[in-house]
């Protein structure tokens, strides 16, 4: 055999410091040659980029990543953990409150020197920050390249895409613009930087609220999702309704995830039943106030909250949990409530915040209902399941909130003797009325105090409601180890001795589950048990915590 033959030829990694090269062969000789030429930019979109996501806020967001990135994966794109070695960056953001904000501004910040040392490095803001800042925020962050709101995240993927390759032109072409965008404000146009993708509902154009989700792009978007048996997850959250049409003085949620979209039931059990051939034990329904689901078919009969329960239940029988969040507290119908008591595996948990206990105050917030519809409906699904588990979000300090006022929060928590609530300091946001009509007029210390006393209330009926659960056997969803466990993972000098082998020469560790009524139980247990569904004993309530030991 004479002359070398060509073969694979392969690429450096990643980023801009980019070499390629040729694996040659003669006879049975391999030789790798390296070329040490950069690979043009526009060449690169054939290599695995790298990609790092990281997201805020809600469960829905959650969801939502988990969407767009088996979008990104399908494109070829690779996950990373470490946001150093990212060629793409995506935050998923939560605009609820400016707490949230605050810390996608720190971490955009932090990327400014990133993006002057790496021009080529795509920057994205996706979710509802992106949706409620706007172009803001590139006049804010620069170096931002791509945004997309949460009604336009179908779009993700092929913008991702897009941002990449205009990049990586840009930079073969020497562009000045790329650099100028990694650098300063100065001189800079809003959206000039060829890079920059943006996709954005707009709070003028909202979405007609009369559009049925099939017609709607975003369901191709829940329903271009991955399921795999081999992803071996217990747990997964599912789409049923879009937006919210509420309008609750203080929230952004209705500006930024735009009006209330049913899915179609059919799609929702199809996805249901596809997760539960794969392997999921528990299914989460999602929704902003998930009980006022109201699907109309083409027949004109309408499938509501608990028909879709009784379906999803009947059509699925080996999921073995299913449960929901979150409800509207004036939208439970006996219906919903018979369905959760007749489905023996649908959880007895229900989320619905009250946000306050007074009634001048929920007139204030818009919340359509008082505290005796509240009181009513608590009494409702007791009557229906005396053992149903009830939470609550509480919002304190809104404004004009007086002692007395608050005080009726804490009335609120130790009647309706909540699970649990989370309590939260009222935080103005730009965009919504509340802001607008209203001044933020506590002051912040006393939002402090009146959240940490809300809170002591609270932990007071938690430890009464623990107390109770001693001695039953309950059943648990494994999710992982104790939160002690993790920190002695991510300390190993600790000197905490948390994992240890058992006299029958079985590994033990503090793990974690969670009961049917969402509460957390601490047990003993083999760390592979991880994911499944069992039976423990409760053997002790200490503070907040259940202690329970494995029910042979
Ligand atoms: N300030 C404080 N808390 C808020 N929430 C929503 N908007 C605000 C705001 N502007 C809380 C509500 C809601 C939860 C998700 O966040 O309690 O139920
Ligand atoms: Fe926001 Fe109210 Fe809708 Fe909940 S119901 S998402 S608080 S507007």
């Amino acid at each position: 055999m004479g002359g070398w033959g060509s073969g694979v030829k392969f690429f450096g990694p990643g980023g801009t410091v980019t070499f390629w090269g040729n694996l040659l062969y003669r006879d049975e000789v391999f030789v790798v040659a390296l070329f040490l030429r950069p690979v043009p930019h526009t060449m690169r979109g054939i290599m695995k980029r790298m990609l790092y996501m990281e997201t805020f806020g809600c469960q829905m967001n959650v969801l939502d990543s988990e969407l767009v990135l088996g979008q990104l994966h399908a494109r070829g794109f690779e996950s990373t953990e470490d946001r150093s070695l990212a060629d793409v960056i995506l935050y998923n953001t939560c605009s609820v409150r400016e707490h949230a904000e605050q810390k996608v501004w720190s971490r955009l910040g932090e990327l400014r020197g990133a993006k002057q040392q790496r021009p080529g490095l795509v920057i994205g803001v996706i979710g509802c920050m992106a949706e409620r800042d706007g172009g803001n925020l590139f006049s804010k962050f620069p170096h931002v390249d791509l945004l997309c709101g949460p009604g336009e995240l179908d779009k993700l993927a092929a913008m991702v895409h897009n941002a990449v390759i205009t990049t990586d032109a840009s930079l073969d072409a020497g562009s000045d613009a790329l650099r100028l965008n990694a650098g300063s404000t100065a001189g800079m146009t809003v959206g000039s930087p060829p890079a920059r993708q943006v996709a954005l509902m707009g709070s003028s154009v909202r979405r007609s609220s009369t559009l049925a989700a099939a017609e709607d792009h975003l369901e191709l978007l829940d329903l271009s999702r991955s399921i795999a048996a081999e992803n071996d997850v217990a747990q997964a959250y599912v789409r049923i309704t879009r937006g919210c049409d509420k309008f609750c003085t203080y929230c952004v949620v209705p500006f930024t995830r735009g009006p209330e979209v049913h899915r179609p039931p059919q799609n929702i059990i199809d996805e249901v039943k596809r997760l539960a051939d794969a392997g999921v034990k528990e299914v989460t329904l999602l929704g902003q106030t998930i009980n006022h689901y109201a699907y109309k078919q083409p027949d004109g009969r309408t499938i509501t909250f608990g028909q879709l329960l009784y379906q999803i239940h009947e059509a699925v029988p080996h999921l073995p949990r299913l449960r929901f969040v979150t409800s509207f507290p004036r939208d439970f119908s006996d219906e919903a409530l018979q369905a959760m008591r007749d489905c023996a595996r649908v959880c007895r948990y229900l989320h619905a915040p009250a946000q306050h206990g007074s009634n001048r105050i929920l007139k204030l917030m818009n919340r359509g209902y008082t505290t005796e519809t509240y009181y009513d409906f608590v009494e409702r699904a007791r009557g229906f399941m005396p053992d149903v588990s009830l939470a609550s979000d509480f919002i304190v300090g809104f404004p004009t909130e007086t002692q007395a006022e608050f005080d009726q929060c804490a009335e609120m928590i130790r009647r309706c003797r909540f699970k649990n609530s989370f309590i939260f300091k009222y935080s103005p946001r730009p965009g919504t009325p509340a802001i607008d009509r209203l001044a933020d007029d506590i002051a912040e210390d006393v939002k402090r105090l009146r959240n940490n006393a809300l809170l002591a209330v609270q932990q007071e009926v938690c430890i009464a409601n623990n107390q109770e659960m001693v001695g039953r056997t309950v059943e648990v969803m494994v999710e992982g180890q104790s939160k002690l466990v993790s920190r002695q993972a991510a300390y190993p000098s600790s000197r905490i001795e948390l994992g240890w082998t058992s006299a029958q020469g079985q590994r033990r560790t503090q793990m974690i589950g969670r009961t049917r009524g969402d509460q957390v139980v601490v047990f003993d247990a083999d760390p592979l048990i991880k994911g499944q569904l069992l039976n423990v004993r409760i053997i002790d309530a200490k503070n907040m915590t259940l202690f329970a030991e494995l029910v042979a």
